[in-house]
């Protein structure tokens, strides 16, 4: 089974660690769990695809040595295939490409699947769901992301709400919302259908434990 497959209907909250004090990662990820996190959202950013450079698969073993949550990669990065056995290998659960990066989409979600893991896709704000159209037999998850991919903390992009409508009419995979998920939206992004609700520093610059609690709270509440 795995993740995804076993979620059912239910809204889970899953911190993205890009937000946490790294150099405490385990505790801040213990903090948020505290606070009912089911999933750790773990960010990885090339300095290609995106502006940014954030952490690979050393930092993604050793996390999930130092956790019993399920670890989501979630690959912003150029070329995803290379990358991907490292990861297989570190023990995440899930690994999550975007399309927009990875030139035979396919075989990318096959290798992830053929390695036993869940596959799932990240659309970038302007990538219409429509691309996922041929790749939904090979996947198990679709993030929905309601800022441009490369930062925390960004201003949250409103008509992703209606995106993630669309994508919810085309299929019913579970959907992830990520990108200036707090309090105030993710009701909206529940109403629409989204059932992960990943957020950054909307946990963990508060405390993570209260934070997460509110937040899935906020989340359950539009169901
Ligand atoms: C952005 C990342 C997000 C990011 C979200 O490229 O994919 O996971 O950490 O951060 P917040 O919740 O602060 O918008
Ligand atoms: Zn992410």
């Amino acid at each position: 089974m795995g993740f995804f497959r076993e979620l059912g209907d239910r809204v889970v909250g899953a911190p993205s660690i890009l937000a946490a004090d790294f150099a405490n990662l385990a505790e801040e990820v213990h903090r948020a769990q505290a606070g009912g996190a089911e999933l750790v959202h773990f960010d990885v950013m090339d300095n290609h695809f995106v502006p940014n450079l954030s952490v690979g698969p050393v930092v993604a073993a050793s996390l999930v040595k130092a956790t019993n949550l399920p670890v989501d990669a979630h690959l912003q990065v150029e070329r995803p295939d290379s990358l991907i056995p490292a990861f297989v290998e570190a023990g995440v659960t899930s690994i999550c490409v975007q399309p927009e990066a990875a030139t035979h989409l396919h075989r990318t979600l096959a290798a992830i699947r053929g390695a036993g893991l869940e596959a799932g896709c990240a659309l970038s704000p302007t990538t219409p769901p429509e691309i996922l159209e041929w790749v939904f037999p090979y996947l198990n998850y679709v993030n929905v992301m309601s800022v441009n991919p490369g930062f925390g903390g960004q201003r949250f992009i409103t008509e992703m709400v209606e995106k993630v409508r669309r994508v919810r009419e085309m299929t019913c995979l579970p959907i992830q919302v990520d990108g200036g998920i707090s309090a105030r939206t993710a009701p909206l992004m529940v109403e629409a259908g989204a059932r992960v609700l990943i957020a950054g520093s909307a946990v963990f610059q508060g405390d993570p434990a209260a934070e997460m609690q509110r937040l899935i709270k906020s989340g359950r509440r539009a169901l």
